[in-house]
């Protein structure tokens, strides 16, 4: 595997597989690698003929006063991780290397609409962080796909429209949440959790797929059942940031015509703020 710094080495290693017509898959990551990303990592190595990872702890994408600094970072675990997955490229850039002119003085890319809901009006500015940065690693990878964990929802949309809207020749696959045997969604912030916390944390899921069944039963009140579970998880100890079922294709709130949706919540427990999200068709 190779490790790479730089963008100037990493432009050179992409433009050598490409003049061979290797096909390229990207995974950005931003460390502290779990199951979940190793399954993207894999998938990817089923999708195309050399796959790079990057791992970078993007500081654009974090508000003042977030976990920024205290994000785990574990690159000499990750990359051992990352060798045995058989990855071919691993690119961990400093900030200084993706961001010459500083974070404050940047180019941003914005996708208007889809980063203010949830999670964009809990973390203003986050989406625009990851909409630059992930529009950054496309122009230097230009993978021919790159993969996303639909634990993040919200931001796979963000990604779609980003890459549709500023026409990337890329295929952006998504690939479902890997889950503790509990229901909790693998995440890097677990690791914020005690062993108490991480058992209860699974209450999170459960109350996403009570919700999922409550829908499937018939029940048309959407607004009672969102409140249903924010209840349910503030009596778990829980502090909910939202818990919103929408419509899939653009999270606009659904209606009583829409049968695709998507059930997305966010919740503080502990240090730990986490995300979730099930989807489902009403019939
Ligand atoms: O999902 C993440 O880990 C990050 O938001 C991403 C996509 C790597 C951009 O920094």
């Amino acid at each position: 595997m190779l490790i790479i710094e730089s963008v100037a080495a990493l432009r050179r290693a992409v433009r050598e597989w490409h003049s061979k017509e290797l096909s390229v898959a990207l995974v950005p990551t931003m460390g502290n690698l779990h199951e979940g990303h190793l399954h993207l990592v894999r998938e990817a190595k089923r999708l195309a003929h050399r796959v790079v990872v990057s791992i970078f702890v993007n500081p654009t994408q974090f508000s003042p006063g977030e976990d920024f600094d205290a994000y785990p970072r574990t690159p000499a675990a990750d990359a051992e991780k990352l060798r045995e997955a058989a990855t071919d490229l691993l690119f961990m850039p400093s900030a200084a290397e993706l961001y010459p002119a500083g974070v404050d003085a940047t180019t941003f890319v914005e996708v208007p609409g889809l980063s203010d809901e949830l999670c964009g009006r809990f973390r203003p500015g986050h989406f625009r962080g990851v909409a630059t940065i992930v529009c950054k690693l496309f122009n230097l990878v230009q993978p021919d796909v790159a993969l996303f964990g639909e634990k993040d929802y919200q931001q796979l949309l963000v990604i779609r429209r980003m890459a549709a809207d500023l026409d990337f020749p890329v295929r952006i696959h998504a690939v479902p949440t890997v889950r503790e045997a509990s229901g909790l969604a693998m995440s890097s912030r677990n690791a914020y959790l005690t062993a108490e916390q991480k058992e209860r944390a699974a209450v999170l899921y459960r109350c996403l797929c009570r919700a999922a069944e409550a829908i499937g039963r018939g029940d048309k009140d959407l607004e009672h059942i969102e409140r249903q579970q924010i209840e349910t998880l503030r009596g778990a100890g829980f502090r909910p940031d939202y818990f919103s079922i929408r419509r899939e294709t653009d999270l606009a709130p659904a209606g009583p015509e829409d049968s695709r949706l998507v059930i997305l919540a966010a919740a503080w427990l502990g240090k730990a703020r986490l995300i979730d999200n099930v989807r489902l068709t009403r019939v």
